[in-house]
């Protein structure tokens, strides 16, 4: 009969123990009843930057990397990306099911009213040099709000949990286009609480001198975009997030945490380095040069691979169609032409296909984003746009499992033994 233990016979002791299995995992602490001497703490797991532990119990995000399947809260992001608002994903990511019509009303409208941030936050802003990179400005600007809302520290009672999420999805689009506008040396546009979310967003973004006429397929375009980036399970921020916010700091503080994993090129700051790539290949022709050079080990092709996707990311997919819509708005990007090219030969080349290396979310995002008329050190502001709910669920869900406790991995020693202090002149 099938038993749903793991036995493990320990050939230094002889000893057998049985470890129970539930849900494909073992309690890395059921290790550490295996002892080989006494005091030596019993067997640990080693797992590197996580590539086989599960860290939490989830019912946010499945995501089968193998199969390209990505759901929120079980639903397929194909129909979610399709068919809802950012808010109402925002919603269900947060509270688990889809809103109503008056929730949904309900939740837009509490939004609505936090849009605007405290006025000293722009001169915080503007100490912040001209060409300063936005995302080190948006990390350290979310960073901030917590000095402005104390009462966040509250994390144990749900009402202030519930007015912190509101503060931040109302306050980060605000913030992220106050950025844009710093980078630009352009005035601020305060919040217009007769827009939607996303319309009032472009149009703080974008409005000059009182005017700015939106496109609604580039505004749906967007929604869609960030929708997809909304959340992806414990990736490098998120992880970031639980773990910042397991020492049971403000929320604005574990998100500010998350804006900084984000940054790195090799998770959102990939959309940007997508753009520097294909402008360092310049031009089709070069593109099969530059295969050749990204597998003789210099560098890596930027918007591939993925830790988990092993086939197709079924965002990247959404987006080619998004990208098709936007470009028949604005003009094909020109950079397109080299983009395909460089997916079609790395697709047909045995090393990107023996490593399961396709194309992710951000391979095609950033130039999508161009298009829309972002600079390219901004994309990455808006993949932080995106993933937003994601975080903030992901933080409330860890702060309600009882079994979670402050994040704090073990290590394995590899040092010096105890040595004496070697005085300066005896160096
Ligand atoms: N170009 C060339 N080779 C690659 C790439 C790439 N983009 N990605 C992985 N490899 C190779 C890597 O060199 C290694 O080869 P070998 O076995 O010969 O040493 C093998 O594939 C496995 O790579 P890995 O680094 O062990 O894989 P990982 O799971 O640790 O890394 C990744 C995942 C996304 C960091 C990596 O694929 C990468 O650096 N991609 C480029 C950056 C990128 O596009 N990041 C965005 C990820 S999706 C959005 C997000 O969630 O942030």
């Amino acid at each position: 009969m099938q038993s749903d233990t793991l036995k493990v016979i320990d050939e230094r002791t002889g000893h057998e123990y049985s470890l129970p299995i539930v849900d494909g995992t073992i309690r890395a602490t059921d290790l550490r009843q295996i002892s080989a001497a006494d005091g030596d703490g019993g067997l640990m797991s080693y797992d590197p930057a996580y590539l086989n532990t599960s860290s939490c119990r989830s019912s946010i995000t499945y995501i089968d990397g193998d199969a390209g399947i990505l759901r929120y809260r079980g639903y397929p992001i194909e129909q979610v990306a399709e068919q809802a608002s950012f808010l109402e994903t925002a919603y269900l990511l947060l509270e688990g099911e889809l809103p109503t019509a008056s929730q949904l009303a309900r939740w837009e409208d509490d939004i609505r009213t936090h849009t605007y941030v405290h006025t000293n936050f722009t001169k915080f802003l503007d100490g912040f040099r001209y060409d300063a990179h936005p995302m080190g400005v948006l990390l350290g600007a979310i960073g901030a709000l917590s000095t402005f809302y104390p009462d966040a520290k509250e994390i144990g009672d749900p009402e202030s949990r519930y007015l912190q999420r509101v503060r931040l999805l109302a306050k980060m689009p605000t913030i992220a286009a106050f950025v844009f506008r710093h980078s630009r040396g352009l005035p601020y546009v305060y919040p217009r609480n007769d827009l939607d979310y996303i319309g009032n967003y472009v149009n703080m973004t974008f409005e000059i001198g009182g005017r700015h006429e939106p496109n609604p397929v580039l505004q749906r375009a967007l929604e869609i975009l960030l929708i997809l980036h909304a959340d992806h399970e414990q990736n490098c921020s998120t992880s970031a997030v639980r773990s910042v916010g397991s020492s049971q700091v403000d929320p604005f503080s574990a998100v500010s945490a998350g804006i900084a994993a984000l940054y790195g090129p090799l998770h959102g700051g990939a959309n940007e380095a997508v753009l520097r790539m294909l402008d360092e290949v310049g031009d089709v022709k070069n593109v099969p040069a530059f295969i050749e050079s990204v597998k003789a080990g210099h560098g890596r092709l930027m918007g591939f691979g993925h830790r988990v996707y092993k086939s197709y990311d079924p965002r990247a997919k959404l987006i080619k169609s998004v990208a098709d819509q936007v470009f028949g708005e604005t003009g094909l990007n020109p950079k397109l032409e080299i983009a395909l090219e460089l997916e079609r030969i790395a697709l047909e080349d045995d090393y990107f296909i023996s490593r399961k290396l396709y194309p992710n979310v951000d391979f095609y995002s950033g130039l999508i984003y161009q298009a829309m008329g972002y600079p390219t050190d901004y994309f990455t502001v808006l993949f932080a746009l995106g993933r937003l709910p994601g975080w903030i669920a992901q933080w409330e869900e860890m702060l309600n499992d009882s079994e979670q406790k402050i994040s704090r991995p073990r290590q394995t020693y590899v040092g010096h033994d105890e040595r004496d202090f070697e005085p300066m002149a005896e160096r």
